[in-house]
This record gives structure tokens, C-alpha cells and sequence, in this order.
């Protein structure tokens, strides 16, 4: 029988008042978010030290020269330059030195850069997002710094910089003018410190933004490893959790983990704090392993979802004719990359507006999904008829479709059954006929 009260079933109110009187894990979980910055950064001294070293002579109101930070993703890189900063403005007494940080994977193009840098120190009077001649804002901004910042020190931190060359014009135009506003300026001084995670992106500087850039060797960031990571989330976690509530060997489990992929810190933190989420929602009071295992499930499946949404159309097509041609009871039980293609090059012909690609280029595609881990493509010698690759999904069909079937243009294709697994079809010469027998 129905339960007569199914329409009101889950008593909303009732709910929340449990949960505030029940079990809590988190004391301050801001402090597992990649904002935070914390008081300390353990296994940094020497990157800190060697910025420390490059900018001090700030404090007497001399231009440190400009520098590079390299590193992979959750280094620490970002986390140190913010530490730095702090620092070195608490021991400034007079003259006290302007950070203008920017990110330029979100403010992308020369114009905006300058707006941001100009805005950011203005206040007041803004640069519009569009419209004005960039000679005429770069007036006006080496106005405003001698004007305002006067005889300090003002640096420009470049995050992310190697997204400002990369298929951009006019990046090396503006680095180059970033370097060079020192020549043009009256009383204020500016240092320029670029960070980036792409080790080549130094290739693709101009040379003359390199030599003023490159003047002094960078400051490498190295991955953590396990027991490092373990100790950057004790500290973290002392802050973040109440006394007690993580499991014996947490914090190993989950710097271990982390380890394992990149020596990534934020990706070490994640892990923990989502961890924590996941028993503050069972309303447990306890973290335990099995919280961190689910939370590690979670992140490689939001990881893979922001890949597959990330990637160019031409590779999301890619991997959609990898999907149709396992997903039929028709399916073979292997896929080869010539079948890709072709189902690949079949779909271009369905989506308006799509340009076909080279086999070559697929492959290249084919490479980059294997890397990612979402298929895998070994090299198989098939005799007479040379080498291909065996292709084979790595994760579930239906969480894939899910995925998909978010990308518009390919959301109305994802039930289309390629002619290669029609029985009544056949292909031959890139015209297909209808099968007689
Ligand atoms: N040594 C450290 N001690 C404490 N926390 C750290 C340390 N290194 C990194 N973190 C933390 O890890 C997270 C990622 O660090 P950060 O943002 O500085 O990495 P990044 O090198 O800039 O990475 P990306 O290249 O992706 O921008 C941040 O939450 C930061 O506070
Ligand atoms: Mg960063």
C-alpha cells in the first residue's frame, strides 16, 4: 500500500534541526580551500628564501629585478608569491610597495590587462572593458603610477602567464611593454614576476621579453612528495577539524594519494576536505578511510568531466565515435582507430558547421584521451595488414553518455548508429549502398 503521506514524506524542518545538533567535523573548513593562505608553507624555505633574497631590496625602495616561477600544478607557487608579499609589506615601513596580482587565464588580452593593472591602482576613475587605443591607456597608466604609486615599489605578478602567449597575439607585445615600463616612468618602479606551470612556455618568448624576464634564473618548484604532503595537511588540518575526528593514518592516506599522482597540493587538500564533506553528510563524526577512497572516486570523476568538457569539439567528436562504436549490441569486440575514423569523419558530416579533420590529427586526439586515462589504445600488429591501435573505453559507457550528452552539438547524436555497424549498409569508396544479401 501507498503511504498516505508520500506527498510530505521527508520532513525538511525536522532535518535540519538534527543536523545542527548533530556530529561536526569541520572547526574552519575555509581552511582546506585553495584561498586560504596559511601563516606557514612547510618544505618551501628555499623557493621563499630566493624570492625573499630577489625582492628585498624593495624595502629600500629599490626595483627588484623581474623573475620567473616555474613548477607543476600545486607546487606552491601562487600560495608563495602571496606569502612573500604579505611578508615583505608588514617589514616595508615607509613607501610600502602595490601587488597587482593578475591571473591571465582570466584576464586574457593585452587590453584587459592593462585596464585591470590601471583599475586596480585607480580606484576610481576606470578604463572601460573595451574601446580605447592601447597607447593612449598606457599613457595614462604610466601617469597613474608615478602619480600614485609614487616612490614605492609595484609589482606585477603574472599568474598563469604562459596562457598569455599561447595562440594569443599580441602577448609578447605586452610582456615586452611590461618590461620595459620602468624606462618610461619618472618616480615609481615596477617589478614583473611571471608564474606559470608549463615548463616550455619559455620557448615561445620573445627573446627580448626573455632577456629582461630571464635575467635572473628561475625559481623551480619541485612536486611534493608523500611526507611532505603530509605535512603541509597536518598543519592544515589542525585548523580545518575538530581534535579527534580524523581516523589513525588519514593524513597519510590521503598525502599518499596525492603523491601518487603529481605531488599536487591542492589536489592533497581536495581530497581531505571533500573527505570531511562526505561524513559531515552521512553525520558521521569520525573521517575514515573509506571517506577518503569515495572522495578520491568523486574527484577522478569531476576531473574527468571538466577533461571531456574542456576539450576542443574535434576531440569530443573523437571520443563520441569511440562511444557509438562500443555502445551497440552490434559493437565489435575490438575497435581499431581506422573505424574511429571513420565513424569520426561520418559524424562531421551530421554536425553543421564542422571542418574534417586529418587521420593524423585524430591520432593525435586518440593520444591525448589515452593519456587522460579515458581510453586506452595499445599498438597491435595485425600481420599483413600493418599496425593499429586497439582501441577500448576506460570508464563506464553511462557516465560517459552523461558527459556527452552536456556538449550541444553532440547531445542529438549520441543514439546515432554508425553505418559501419549497420547490417543493411555497407561502405565501400566512401559511398554507402545498400546491403542486397
Ligand atoms: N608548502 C605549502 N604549505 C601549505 N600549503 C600549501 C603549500 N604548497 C601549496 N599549498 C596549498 O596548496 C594549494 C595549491 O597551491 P598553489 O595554488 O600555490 O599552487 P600553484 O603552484 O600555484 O598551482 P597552479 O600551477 O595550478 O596555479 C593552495 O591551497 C596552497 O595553499
Ligand atoms: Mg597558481
Amino acid at each position: 500500500m501507498k503511504n498516505p503521506n508520500e506527498k510530505y514524506n521527508f520532513n525538511i524542518d525536522q532535518f535540519y534541526k538534527d543536523y545542527k545538533k548533530g556530529p561536526k567535523v569541520f572547526k574552519n573548513r575555509d581552511a582546506l580551500e585553495p584561498s586560504f593562505v596559511p601563516d606557514e608553507l612547510p618544505h618551501r624555505n628555499k623557493e621563499i628564501q630566493k624570492i625573499a633574497e630577489l625582492t628585498a631590496c624593495a624595502l629600500m625602495g629599490d626595483a627588484p629585478p623581474s623573475f620567473l616561477c616555474y613548477g607543476m600544478t600545486g607546487t606552491g607557487k601562487t600560495a608563495t608569491i602571496r606569502y612573500v608579499s604579505q611578508k615583505l609589506e608588514y617589514h616595508t615601513k615607509e613607501h610600502k610597495p602595490w601587488w597587482i596580482y593578475i591571473n591571465c587565464n582570466v584576464v586574457s588580452t593585452p587590453y584587459r590587462i592593462l585596464a585591470h593593472i590601471y583599475n586596480t591602482i585607480s580606484g576610481s576613475e576606470k578604463i572601460p572593458p573595451t574601446g580605447l587605443p592601447k597607447d593612449v591607456i598606457f599613457k595614462k597608466l604610466l601617469g597613474l603610477l608615478d602619480q600614485k604609486v609614487g616612490n614605492s615599489i609595484c609589482f606585477l605578478v603574472l599568474d598563469e602567464i604562459d596562457r598569455l602567449i599561447e595562440n594569443k597575439k599580441g602577448g609578447n607585445e605586452i610582456l615586452y611593454d611590461l618590461t620595459r615600463l620602468n624606462e618610461n616612468l619618472d618616480y615609481c618602479r615596477t617589478s614583473l614576476i611571471g608564474i606559470s606551470n608549463k615548463l616550455k612556455f619559455r620557448e615561445n618568448l620573445d627573446p627580448r621579453v626573455l632577456s629582461s624576464l630571464g635575467e635572473e634564473p628561475p625559481i623551480v618548484f619541485n612536486p611534493y612528495n608523500a611526507p611532505q604532503l603530509g605535512d603541509i595537511l597536518k598543519d592544515r588540518a589542525e585548523i580545518a577539524f575538530y581534535d579527534g575526528v580524523l581516523e589513525e593514518g588519514i593524513i597519510r592516506l590521503c598525502a599518499g594519494l596525492a603523491a601518487e599522482g603529481d605531488g599536487d597540493a591542492r589536489k592533497a587538500l581536495q581530497l581531505l576536505r571533500k573527505a570531511g564533506d562526505l561524513a559531515q553528510r552521512a553525520q558521521k563524526d569520525v573521517i575514515k578511510r573509506e571517506h577518503v577512497y569515495e572522495a578520491q572516486d568523486d574527484l577522478e570523476k569531476d576531473h574527468v568531466i571538466e577533461f571531456i568538457l574542456g576539450m576542443p569539439l574535434q576531440a569530443q567528436l573523437t571520443l563520441t565515435a569511440i562511444y557509438l562504436l562500443s555502445k551497440f549490441p552490434e559493437s565489435p569486440e575490438i575497435i581499431i582507430s581506422g573505424d574511429v575514423y571513420e565513424v569520426y569523419a561520418e559524424l562531421c558530416g551530421i554536425i553543421p558547421g564542422v571542418r574534417k579533420l586529418t587521420e593524423r590529427r585524430i591520432s593525435d586526439y586518440i593520444n591525448e584521451l589515452t593519456l587522460a586515462g579515458i581510453i586506452s589504445a595499445p599498438i597491435k600488429s595485425m600481420g599483413y595488414h600493418g599496425r593499429t591501435k586497439i582501441i577500448r573505453l576506460d570508464i563506464d559507457k553511462v557516465f560517459l553518455k552523461d558527459i556527452l550528452s552536456k556538449i550541444d552539438k553532440i547531445k542529438n547524436i549520441l543514439n546515432y548508429k554508425p553505418i559501419l555497424l549497420q547490417s543493411n549498409k555497407v561502405k565501400l569508396k566512401n559511398n554507402v549502398f545498400k546491403r542486397l544479401i
